[in-house]
């Protein structure tokens, strides 16, 4: 790309949408550079359609030399509106370095990407969209850095359920500074009126669009016009860049490779067909780089310098065989703990997927970088509790008196726990040994895969960070293989609006139940059960500091920070322990 290119001298380039070019693949991305346009004459003269631009707009997937920059547009009529862009240092656009044109259309929902290379490393821009005599918001972006890097930060978001209340934690994340957005999920959700998180959507005028649960693209396309058309997500996307991945609601809950909990093949069809609709709306409605191979891939790496190797993950829909949930494993009343861990250990059974695994190790043995990053879905830390307490979480084996029943197995056995091992009673020692995952949905659930890449992160010195969202509710956590041998640390973002255990518990058992699970769980250092917000992620050479930050309240867009809840951990690279 040739900087310092005049908006006014701008070549048109063609819009690569012809399906010959890019079938399927990332056919909202419009002409990047007038050195992009290989001699290819200008596209066909069309006729100026006006638009409006009405969803904001996104950057994201930032390397050291190009970011995607996204908007949508809405027009006035159908047929092809021509889009154009201009990236500059500053505000003002005094000093733009790139601008282009295309086309958009229907076939992509009228959104628009461009893949913006040429740029400098470890550097703002700002960028806007014109069509015709409207021109959009002016938003930011910044560029990885590359070589030697002291210090990065970003935050970490997932799980934003629009009808479930406001966005007050994206309206947060924008008026704070990052060097990226990672969104680990949970974008949307499927649901419609009446379903999951909905009880006070009309109060909210919030209520979902399509009215109905999304089965098809053009119910995924409203969904994201709907989440779109949120002033504090608008505000967030326009502030940073975001670096994203899909956990199971942007098709449907529990998604696994073949299907979802949330999926009736007899009533709503194929689910490969569903699957492939949610996908095609992701790469519409969000700033992320598509791949040049398969659009279902989107593991992959986005180097911060020599300091961070932030390596994204989809531990939903690539490789994951079906989840087990504890009622596979009830035994006359009881939680079979020996089937259970059977089931957890079975190599057979796959989170990442070979491919995916293949990769990640890879990238972990050939990276030189300090800190190997893995932003994913679900928590990877062993967070085991005995079965006890789960038989008393579970629906399908818990008596109507759960609560209790929950409380006086969480005493008993921390009273077992707090009882040293040579005084124990063999029923003390029995409940310690009962313990299995608290959540099956998570990397507990797929241990062989877990210990094969915590084992070689440990061969090749890795020190890693993974981090989570998906249980909307937020946690530390050391990560340890099954030997004992610490490789990093887990911290784990709450969630925008999705309600957390407050909700399935009560807040008053949910705030006491905190402090008391960290000393049953050895590897777990910190929770959050109750309240709504972000992490964030502060690398150095030296050191990883974790932070969390939580709004009031959801429930209005007036809202306040809680200082009392804020809290700052930090990890030393020496030896990985949360202190
Ligand atoms: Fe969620």
């Amino acid at each position: 790309m040739t900087k310092g290119t005049n908006f006014k001298r701008r070549t048109v380039v063609k819009a690569i949408a012809a399906s010959s070019l890019l079938p399927l693949l990332g056919s909202n991305l419009i002409g990047c550079s007038d050195n992009n346009n290989n001699g290819q004459s200008p596209p066909p003269e069309v006729p100026a359609i006006a638009a409006e631009f009405l969803h904001g707009v996104a950057s994201g997937d930032p390397l050291s030399d190009r970011v995607i920059i996204w908007t949508r547009v809405t027009p006035e009529s159908e047929g092809q509106v021509i889009v154009a862009w201009e990236i500059a240092l500053d505000e003002q656009f005094s000093s733009i370095v790139n601008s282009g044109e295309g086309t958009t259309d229907a076939s992509v929902d009228y959104t628009v990407k461009v893949d913006v290379d040429g740029l400098d490393a470890n550097t703002s821009y700002y960028y806007r969209f014109t069509v015709g005599e409207r021109t959009s918001a002016t938003a930011k972006t910044k560029t990885a850095p590359t070589g030697a890097t002291a210090e990065a930060a970003f935050a970490v978001v997932s799980c934003a359920n629009y009808p479930a209340g406001f966005f007050n934690v994206y309206r947060e994340l924008a008026n704070q500074e990052f060097d990226a957005v990672l969104h680990l999920g949970d974008y949307l959700y499927e649901y419609g009126q009446g379903g999951y998180a909905t009880e006070r959507a009309e109060e909210f005028d919030r209520v979902p669009q399509p009215s109905h649960e999304m089965l098809t693209l053009e119910d995924y396309r409203t969904r994201y016009a709907q989440y779109r058309g949120d002033e504090d997500l608008q505000a967030a996307h326009a502030a940073h860049p975001f670096i994203l991945v899909w956990d199971d609601h942007e098709v449907a809950n529990d998604s696994w490779r073949e299907g979802a909990d949330n999926h009736d093949p007899e009533t709503e069809g194929e689910f490969s067909e569903r699957k492939a609709a949610a996908i095609q709306a992701w790469y519409e409605w969000l700033p992320v780089r598509p791949p040049s191979n398969t659009l279902e891939i989107i593991y992959r790496q986005l180097p911060y310098g020599d300091l961070v190797n932030l390596l994204m993950l989809d531990t939903r829909l690539i490789g994951r065989d079906e989840q087990n949930t504890y009622p596979d494993f009830v035994n006359g009343g009881s939680i079979d703990v020996d089937a259970t861990r059977m089931a957890i250990n079975d190599s057979t059974r796959a989170l990442l997927g070979s491919e995916q695994m293949a990769w990640l190790k890879g990238q972990l043995t050939d990276s030189s970088a300090r800190w190997q990053v893995l932003g994913q879905q679900v928590l990877m830390a062993r967070l085991h509790l005995p079965s006890s307490i789960m038989e008393a979480l579970d629906p399908s084996i818990a008596g109507e008196d759960f609560v209790a029943e929950g409380t006086a197995a969480l005493l008993a056995a921390l009273n077992a726990k707090n009882t040293p091992p040579e005084e124990r009673t063999p029923e003390q020692q029995a409940i310690l040994d009962s313990a299995i995952p608290y959540n099956l949905d998570a990397w507990d659930g797929y241990n062989f895969e877990r210990e094969e890449l915590l084992n070689h992160a440990m061969q090749v010195g890795s020190k890693v960070v993974t981090l989570a969202g998906d249980t909307h509710n937020a946690w530390a956590s050391q990560l340890s293989t099954e030997a004992g041998d610490i490789v990093g640390v887990e911290f784990a973002a709450s969630s925008v609006t999705s309600p957390g255990l407050e909700v399935a518990l009560g807040p008053d058992l949910a705030l006491g139940l905190a402090p008391l699970v960290i000393p049953l769980i050895d590897d777990l250092r910190y929770t959050n059960f109750i309240n709504r917000g972000y992490l964030k992620v502060h690398f150095t050479m030296e050191v990883v500091t974790a932070s969390w930050t939580y709004v009031s309240n959801i429930d209005s867009t007036s809202y306040t920070l809680i200082a009392e809840e804020f809290k700052e951990i930090s990890v030393d690279a020496e030896d990985l322990l949360i202190s």
